[in-house]
């Protein structure tokens, strides 16, 4: 048996522990959960069928793709296409998984409303509050109530919007946003939906009927400088690799490709097994952390292929075979995010298929 080089641990109690803070924050709130991009990186399927023993409601995806694989994989739970559909041809696929359309333009209405009438469509519609991104006009409310009751055999689950800024407290866009659809939704019948995981997290007036956590029931934070264990969520995640050679490079050597770093003297250099074809970002610079035996090693050089280097000065014993955590506990994703420049999400969903996966129940 070859051993993974690359390893992402998934603990799915990690995963229910979250959805029960997102029912403690919005008690009255059914939860979409959204699982799209596999996951966030975590295993749509073994996540759905976690989060769906622990009784959620819903899940969100993407594309019908997407929720092709969950009813492959036997997951019965409603699932919303956050994207709605394509065609005709996925409009009655869709219909025929039981799965809810999300439809958020006019081309999608008419697609669906000239399908035949002999099954059963439930769908969402969705409104632009101010994201401008997908999503009908508010004023446009009432007449697609009008469209769908001419449709007899559409079930119209509930109206949804996405909140833009949601992860900034100082903006007043999150509350003209919920305004503005409140105000809409005031005098039209049917469940409303408007919270992602900032929305849920930091403004309550968005804990409506409906809540669409994604990021938060991975136990990372959507929120600038706080980390999801600061939010009392748990981090579901671990990635790590292993080191494969360890060297003493003589003061005023350099270290991979393009000679970016210049060893300030002589030292031990540990290479580790992973790389950007695993998703470590080459954009980490030098100085970004790994975690060895709870000590943090700077990455020195280029992040390559399949490799990344690493300063062993603070790690004496350090040797071939020790495990290198990427993030995980004792090193937040959110921590190796701002490393890169980027967020939390991006780094879940990088991982590529090079990378193993092991689940904890
Ligand atoms: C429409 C919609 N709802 C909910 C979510 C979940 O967002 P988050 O992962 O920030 O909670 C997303 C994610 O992008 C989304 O596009």
């Amino acid at each position: 048996m070859p051993i993974p080089r690359v390893t992402a641990t998934v603990d799915l109690s990690a995963i229910r522990h979250n959805l029960r803070c997102v029912r403690a924050l919005a008690p009255q709130s059914k939860v979409m959960a959204a699982i799209k991009a596999d996951g966030y990186g975590h295993g749509a399927v073994p996540v759905a069928r976690a989060l769906a023993d622990a009784g959620v409601d819903a899940f969100a995806v993407a594309c019908l793709e997407e929720a092709v694989s969950l009813r492959d994989a036997g997951i019965t739970t409603r699932i919303a296409l956050l994207e709605g559909v394509l065609s005709r041809d996925e409009a009655v696929e869709a219909a025929g998984l039981s799965l809810e359309i999300v439809i958020h333009d006019r081309w999608q209405l008419e697609l669906l409303a000239s399908l035949p009438a002999d099954q059963p469509l439930s769908v969402w519609f969705k409104l632009d509050s101010g994201m401008h991104r997908l999503g009908f006009p508010l004023a446009e409310a009432g007449s697609l109530l009008a469209a769908s009751l001419a449709q007899p055999h559409w079930r119209l689950q509930g109206w949804i919007t996405h909140l833009a800024c949601a992860d900034d407290l100082d903006s007043p866009m999150t509350a003209a946003q919920i305004n503005a659809f409140k105000a809409t939704m005031a005098y039209l019948p049917g469940p409303r939906s408007i919270a992602n995981s900032a929305g849920l997290i930091a403004w309550p007036q968005a804990r409506v009927d409906w809540v669409r956590p994604g990021l938060m029931l991975y136990g990372a934070s959507p929120m600038p400088g706080q980390t999801g264990a600061d939010l009392g969520l748990v981090p579901a995640m671990q990635v790590a690799s292993r080191l494969i050679a360890v060297h003493e490079i003589k003061a005023g050597e350099t270290v991979g490709y393009g000679a970016t770093y210049t060893c300030p003297e002589t030292m031990r250099v540990g290479v580790v097994a992973v790389g950007y074809a695993d998703g470590v970002h080459r954009i980490l610079p030098t100085g970004a952390p790994v975690l060895i035996h709870d000590t943090r090693a700077p990455i020195i050089g280029r992040v390559s292929m399949d490799m990344i280097t690493v300063d062993l000065r603070r790690l004496p014993q350090a040797a071939v075979g020790d495990p290198v955590t990427l993030w995980g506990p004792g090193l937040p994703v959110e921590e190796v995010a701002t490393w890169a420049g980027t967020l939390a999400y991006e780094l879940f969903c990088g991982l590529t298929n090079r990378v193993h996966y092991r689940y904890r129940a």
